[in-house]
């Protein structure tokens, strides 16, 4: 506003001059923010939790340990908090009773941090995201069904040959099973690499020890999202080029390749160059292999290490399997009726999963929680968090040994009924969140789960297992970011059971 212009104005003009733009302003924002006035006397404002350093925030604290952190901050500020990160807002909300609210609410969108987190880590930018079909992006109908089945059917075929290979005897001629060395985390990983890969890319896709490369770059993921300079992890570049390779267009469009990747290569090698398609390929073999590895570890290390579950797993898959005479492989015919082993893994995802829920609102939205008879309002632009590992290890929803491993917590009541969590006198629909939630809750759930099923049912069948460690902590490194992977290997001596003959 020219200064020329004020000076026209007396001092009793230039007050009422102030009052009547004070106003305008203040009724643009509040018609901006789409809150009206009373909203704001009834709402819940999250408080921001104190820190030291600007900018970075309390940064520092939550990278060391976010569940530590989070809980010292839900003990003094409740459910509800604001917490300023590397310059960043991020509001979370703990409490499990008001998750199925944020999964519902259309405005609260996850795909702001996929596009950023498929920007760094796998150089995808937003422009490429953008120009995928709704189809190429969302697999739901590929990875269900009769589809699922058929994904599943080929991944098998390759897992129990896989297994058979690393415990058949190799120079041994009366065929005695005999014990072999090797390390735990290693063993698992290799054989669900070579059948996942497999199952989704078709017959051949992959070597066995291309998995050294995707280790590679999988180890140093929390560092290439983390926005320090990608030199810092330049082996993982290394890695991640080579294994791109493994998309070059002769190798494309394998027998049993799984309809939803041949419906992605026809469709992206149309729209983007060869460097595009192979890096949104290689995202893919990530996202299907990344958290799949540690479950399968953690779910199988608990079950060897403990001689009644593993008795319990045993006894079901002798109760659900048909041995064929001829091959001595076993046949089955519902993986659902394998309720216990699924109970195992349930346990493992419980204690093991940490993905953070992490959601932007795309407008102001209001979150009413009746049972409170409070609203949270959250603006938009905001970032609204929902951290999964304190809920998983609640000691009021999940009782006083929260923090072991015990399966049979999520079996059925005796009357076949399913088990229900309880919290402040509430059931607690959503006490396991592995998978995130809403409308973009992991596609690859049912597959992730049916193939790790698949595994221990082998492992157990076929393989005597003596662990020479006890099992390793988690490294929290990648806490936030989707599994824990262990904090070292265990070596392990593995070998064809006794009464187990194979040709
Ligand atoms: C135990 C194994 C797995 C775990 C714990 C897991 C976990 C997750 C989580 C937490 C999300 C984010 C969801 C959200 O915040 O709403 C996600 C997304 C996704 N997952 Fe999985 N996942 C697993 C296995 C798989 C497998 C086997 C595939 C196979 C292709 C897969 C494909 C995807 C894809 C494509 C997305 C992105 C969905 C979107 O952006 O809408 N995941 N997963």
């Amino acid at each position: 506003m020219p200064i020329s212009f004020l000076i026209l104005f007396e001092e009793k003009q230039y007050i009422i001059l102030l009052l009547v733009v004070g106003y305008i302003i203040h009724y643009y924002i509040l018609k901006n923010n789409k809150f009206n006035k009373d909203d704001y006397h009834n709402f819940l404002i999250p408080r921001i939790v104190p820190y030291k350093i600007p900018w970075i925030g309390s940064a520092i604290p939550y990278g060391t340990n976010p569940t530590k952190f989070l809980s010292e901050c839900r003990e003094k500020y409740g459910n509800i908090f604001t917490l300023k990160l590397a310059g960043k807002n991020i509001t979370f909300l703990l409490d499990p009773l008001v998750l199925p609210l944020i999964f519902k609410e259309k405005n609260f969108v996850f795909s702001s941090f996929a596009d950023k987190i498929v920007q760094q880590a796998f150089s995808i930018d937003k422009s490429t995201t953008a120009r995928m079909s709704h189809q190429a992006r969302n697999p739901q109908k590929y990875l269900g069904g009769e589809n699922l089945l058929k994904l599943i059917e080929n991944t098998k075929i390759k897992l129990v040959d896989t297994i058979l290979n690393k415990i058949k005897s190799n120079d041994n001629f009366d065929n005695k099973p005999e014990w072999k060395q090797g390390y735990f985390y290693d063993f698992i990983a290799r054989i669900l690499w070579i059948s996942s890969t497999e199952g989704f890319f078709g017959k051949g896709f992959a070597e066995e020890d291309m998995w050294n490369d995707f280790y590679t770059f999988d180890n140093k993921f929390p560092i290439l999202i983390s926005g320090i300079p990608k030199i810092f992890a330049w082996s993982a570049l290394k890695s991640q080029k080579k294994l791109c390779q493994l998309f070059t267009k002769q190798r494309l469009f394998r027998e049993n390749e799984n309809e939803w990747v041949t419906y992605r290569s026809k469709e992206f090698l149309k729209i983007f160059d060869q460097e595009q398609f192979m890096n949104i390929q290689f995202s893919l073999i990530w996202a299907l292999m990344a958290n799949t590895i540690p479950i399968a570890f953690w779910t199988i290390a608990n079950i060897i290490s403990n001689s009644h579950i593993k008795m319990r797993c045993e006894q079901e898959i002798e109760n659900f399997t048909k041995v064929d005479p001829k091959t001595k492989q076993i046949n089955f015919i519902e993986l659902s009726k394998f309720i216990y082993i699924d109970a195992c893994i349930n346990e493992a995802l419980r204690l093991t999963s940490s993905s953070l829920v992490v959601r932007e609102a795309l407008e102001d939205s209001k979150i009413h929680v009746e049972y409170l008879n409070q609203t949270y309002l959250i603006k938009k632009g905001e970032t609204i968090a929902f951290y999964p590992p304190l809920t998983h290890i609640d000691s009021e929803i999940y009782g006083d040994d929260a923090k072991e491993y015990n399966p049979s917590r999520f079996l059925p009541n005796k009357d076949g009924s399913k088990k229900i969590f309880m919290k402040n006198g509430k059931e607690v629909k959503l006490h396991l969140v592995p998978f995130g939630g809403g409308s973009s809750m992991c596609p690859g759930r049912h597959y992730a789960r049916e193939e790790i099923k698949l595994l221990v049912i082998y492992c157990i069948y076929y393989i005597d297992f003596k662990l020479h460690d006890k099992i390793p902590s988690i490294d929290i490194k990648r806490a936030g970011l989707g599994v824990y992977s262990p904090l070292n290997d265990i070596k392990f001596e593995y070998r064809l059971k006794y009464h187990i003959q194979v040709d």
